[in-house]
């Protein structure tokens, strides 16, 4: 191909046409269609220079601020939208069954498993008791026994344990196991509204861009049972401020529930493999 005053499109098709020879076909279509993406999305907007340098500098702090503990780029997949759709992708689930929601970066393995009824509480910060129940079941209504209900969710100041020191390790977390009607229970403080890291460059894009980096109280579930197509969920406040403008595009109307009054009840359907 001639490479003399070609077109933007003779450009990119050029650059398509180099992974030809590749031996995986799915690294190559992935590969493409996201530089198809990325060129038309440069030229629709006009890209300029400066702008260019601008978001190679703004990708460059991203990577930065990554760590151990801060994954900046999926904070950037969250306040896009991007983890909340490839979410929904991969739920495959039948109408009926509970509805998913994003992971978020504060999950971690290992947390206690702790008796029906229990307290995840193992740090006093006030908030307001709560406790939680409800039923695993499958669509047909059978309820699961022996199901994993994992959980956790910040204190009364915002936080998950692992963003503060004065927590101790597995406050507000825990593995329950329902019982034999499918029921699970513990007892915990109201969650409340909180930001999302926002002392990095993905929190100065959402300021710049005129957007702010709240989400709903919300308690995080991840809801298995052997035989079943697990669940990745919230239970959200209904009261809370921010149901229709969560950062993370997280909020679904089936998963809001009434938490005043001391008490939420979560029902939980899931659907066989
Ligand atoms: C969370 O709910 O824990 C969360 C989700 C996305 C980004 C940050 C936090
Ligand atoms: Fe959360």
């Amino acid at each position: 191909m001639s490479t003399q005053n070609i077109t933007p499109a003779e450009h990119v098709a050029q650059v398509l046409a180099s992974f030809d020879e590749s031996k995986d076909p799915r690294l190559v279509e992935v590969t493409q269609a996201a530089i198809r993406h990325l060129h038309a999305f440069a030229e629709e907007v006009g890209l300029t220079r400066d702008e260019w340098m601008a978001g190679i500098q703004f990708l460059t702090a991203i990577g930065q601020k990554c760590d151990d503990t801060r994954q900046e780029f999926i904070l950037l997949s969250d306040t896009v939208g991007l983890s909340m759709l490839v979410e929904m992708m991969a739920h495959q689930a039948a109408a009926g069954t509970t509805e998913p929601t994003v992971f978020g970066p504060f999950h971690v393995d290992g947390a206690p498993r702790r008796p029906h009824g229990a307290s995840i509480v193992e740090t006093e910060l006030g908030g307001q008791p709560l406790v939680m129940r409800g039923t695993v079941s499958s669509l047909d209504g059978t309820p699961l026994v022996g199901a994993e209900v994992d959980v956790w969710q910040t204190a009364p100041n915002g936080l998950y344990d692992v963003q503060d020191d004065g927590q101790n390790e597995m406050n507000l977390r825990g593995i329950f196991t329902t019982d034999s009607e499918g029921r699970y229970q513990f007892t915990t403080v109201r969650p409340v509204d909180y930001t999302i890291p926002d002392d990095g460059p993905v929190g100065d894009w959402l300021g710049a861009t005129g957007r702010h980096p709240w989400r709903p109280a919300h308690v995080h579930l991840v809801v298995s049972a052997e035989g079943y197509k697990p669940v990745i969920t919230h239970a959200f406040d209904s009261e809370s401020n921010y149901l229709e403008s969560d950062a993370v595009f997280g909020v679904r109307d089936s998963l809001v529930v009434d938490m005043t009054g001391g008490e939420a009840v979560f029902d939980v359907v899931l659907e066989p493999v």
